[in-house]
């Protein structure tokens, strides 16, 4: 049975729109959770202390982070591997005059691929860069505002990670309409609600994180 629904391509599709909102939440959450910084170190730091602490005693140390990682690497392997499977099948299912000819996917196909690995390499960046600190001078282990702060007061800092943000709000944007059409065949008035909250929820999205290294830069947050 899971084995059929995984053969198919909406059984795909499907697994892409589910792996897709939960790394959604997950972004919701962090999104939000950044925002602290702009209530100053105690608190900012306080909050990434309580993320290791959440669920005691019931929970040991770090458990539930450990958790969540083991979610979303799970969901981001589901999500590349679907997206992968259905970028070849759509190759293959062209019709035979395309055979010489390079094949040519869609706008939006190619923005959600190259948007995807772009994100790829941004997560990979983002935890040698924030949470091991494996890229990062002068990484300070249970400091994580200074070490915001740091990273956005290099140029390279700040430009890769507003890329990777516009990278987001597009990559959302387009994969939220997509996961709702999957879901369900709508009307009119459905199909334009749609529309209107993917584009705010990526416009949230892409502001809310923005905003950090914005802070740091003007001298909001130092
Ligand atoms: C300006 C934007 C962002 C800032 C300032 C930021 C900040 C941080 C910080 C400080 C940590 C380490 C937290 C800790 O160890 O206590 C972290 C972890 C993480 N962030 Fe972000 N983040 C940003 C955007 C993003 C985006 C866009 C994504 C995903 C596409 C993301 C995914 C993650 C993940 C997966 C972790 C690792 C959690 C872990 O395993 O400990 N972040 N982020």
């Amino acid at each position: 049975m899971a084995r059929t629904v995984w053969d198919s391509s909406v059984g795909k599709k499907t697994v892409m729109a589910v792996s897709g909102l939960i790394m959604l939440l997950y972004l919701v959450a962090h999104m939000i959770g950044n925002l602290k910084i702009f209530f100053g170190a105690g608190e900012f730091n306080h909050y990434a202390h309580w993320l290791r602490t959440v669920g005691e005693p019931f929970m040991h140390y770090e458990w539930t982070l450990w958790l969540i990682r083991v979610v979303l690497v799970v969901a981001v392997v589901a999500h590349a591997t679907s997206a992968y499977q259905l970028s070849r099948r759509d190759i293959k299912a062209r019709p035979s005059k395309y055979v010489h000819k390079k094949p040519r996917a869609s706008y939006a196909t190619r923005t959600m691929r190259w948007g995807g690995i772009i994100l790829g390499l941004f997560i990979v960046w983002h935890i040698l860069d924030l949470t091991t600190g494996t890229v990062h001078p002068g990484f300070q282990a249970g400091r994580p505002y200074q070490n915001v702060v740091d990273t956005f007061s290099t140029w390279y800092g700040n430009v890769i990670y507003i890329v990777a943000m516009l990278a987001l709000g597009l990559h959302i944007r387009h994969g939220f309409w997509s996961a709702a059409q999957t879901m369900g065949v709508g009307s009119q008035a459905r199909d334009r609600a749609l529309k209107t909250v993917a584009n705010v929820l990526a416009l949230l999205l892409t502001a809310g994180f923005i905003a950090v290294p914005v802070g740091v830069m003007t001298g909001v947050v130092s």
